[in-house]
């Protein structure tokens, strides 16, 4: 097991009924700026229920929050933080929302122009950055529990990460009734984007963090056996519990201790929304399969063990375990009706790897993966495959 450090201060309310401890979690003395989407919380009740909790506090609201959150919408957030004197901010929302709030976070003390932080990479250290809590309304990123985020800026086809340890939530309520509201579409985006998240911290080499590997397997088990009951019209509290707490715990810092992690498919799976503006998760669902393919002599022991651990495959050589849970994966990916092939999101998709190959040498991102290896031929040759 390589040595670790490990820290996560974010203190979690999980269950029915937590959305008005809020008030409790936020000193009172604070001034808040709730941050927002596009007004799901409106429609499903969470609003009225966190401005019941705080109505002795002092709230400004910023509604808008775009789904993968804009740099110039969140400017003006930015601005109204100044203007207001915020002094805590409180995201009420998916990823979209909870990252758009660290990056406020990280940015408003921030002397320079705020896309420094996401083009650079600017740590947001521990007592750095403004505190904030989240009140999370769609499972999928782990956003809640960890301290990275992502911001995208349409205009330059961007989408950028950044982090640090001053970005991790003070607190998240994690009530799963907000799941009843959630359309199918987005909860199997949110199946599918933990499920990666897994995939991405395990599916690399066989590792002596033998606890690591099967706490990841245990969430992909997990998933695969919650994602039918939430596909389901009907509403089901414990299947929505697991998943919750599943996408929370497939993000938080603790699988990716002790072990090599890979992130190539995300590293790859940005640039297709910031070029096309698909879905985070189904960019996922697109690179993955192509990219183990790529991949299969490296991780081919590492596929094999999920194809026996994680779906019982028992019988063949290792190479044939292998592409069976290749196989499996994409059968899981389209059991939930998301399409793994970029031909069915697009129509130009000839020439998106070369594209996305031009933007890796721009960025000078010419090793990714989990021995920095992939160069940008390698990742024009995976985003081929996935047409
Ligand atoms: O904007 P509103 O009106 O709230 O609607 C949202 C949005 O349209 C809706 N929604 C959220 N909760 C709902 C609901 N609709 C009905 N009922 C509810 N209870 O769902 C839509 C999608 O929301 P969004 O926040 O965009 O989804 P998600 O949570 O999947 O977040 C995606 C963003 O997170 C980033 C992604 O890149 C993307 O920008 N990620 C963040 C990560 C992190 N910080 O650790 C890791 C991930 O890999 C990911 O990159
Ligand atoms: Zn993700």
């Amino acid at each position: 097991m390589i040595n670790f450090e490990y820290k996560n201060p974010t203190k979690i309310l999980f269950g029915q009924g937590k959305i008005p401890k809020v008030a409790l979690e936020i000193p009172q003395d604070a001034t808040v700026l709730m941050v927002y989407g596009s007004g799901s919380i409106k429609k499903n009740g969470v609003y009225e229920q966190v401005k019941e909790a705080l109505r002795k506090h002092t709230v400004y609201e910023f509604g808008g929050v775009p789904a993968n959150p804009e740099y110039d919408i969140l400017l003006q957030a930015l601005a109204l933080i100044k203007e207001k004197k915020v002094s805590y901010l409180l995201a009420v929302g998916g990823g979209s929302v909870i990252d758009g709030v660290k990056f406020l976070s990280a940015a408003v003390d921030y002397e320079g122009d705020p896309w420094d932080i996401l083009q650079l990479r600017i740590r947001t250290e521990e007592g750095q950055g403004m505190p904030f809590g989240t009140i999370l309304t769609l499972p999928a990123t782990g956003s809640e529990m960890n301290s990275g985020y992502v911001i995208s800026r349409k205009e330059r086809n961007q989408k950028l990460g950044a982090g640090g340890p001053g970005l991790f939530p003070q607190f998240s309520i994690l009530d799963p009734e907000v799941v009843r509201s959630i359309p199918k579409k987005q909860i199997a985006n949110g199946i599918v984007d933990a499920y990666t998240h897994v995939l991405e911290q395990y599916m690399t080499v066989p590792s002596a963090a033998d606890l690591q590997e099967r706490f990841a397997e245990s969430i992909l088990i997990s998933l695969q056996k919650t994602a039918p009951e939430l596909m389901t019209a009907k509403f089901d509290y414990p299947a929505a519990a697991n998943f919750m707490w599943c996408c929370t715990m497939a993000l938080n810092g603790l699988l990716q201790k002790g072990v090599i992690t890979d992130w190539a498919i995300h590293a790859m799976g940005h640039e297709l929304t910031a070029y096309y503006g698909i879905d985070h998760a189904r960019t996922l669902a697109i690179i993955a399969p192509s990219h183990y393919r790529y991949n299969f002599e490296t991780k081919k022991e590492k596929l094999a063990q999920y194809a026996e651990r994680v779906w019982g495959i028992t019988e063949g050589t290792v190479e044939e375990k292998a592409a069976a849970g290749i196989a499996q994966m994409e059968y899981f990916f389209h059991s939930m009706d998301i399409a793994t092939k970029l031909s069915d999101y697009v129509t130009d998709y000839q020439e998106t790897a070369t594209r996305i190959r031009e933007t890796f040498i721009s960025r000078n991102l010419t090793g990714i993966g989990e021995y920095q290896s992939l160069t940008p031929d390698d990742v024009y040759e995976i985003v081929n495959m996935s047409y």
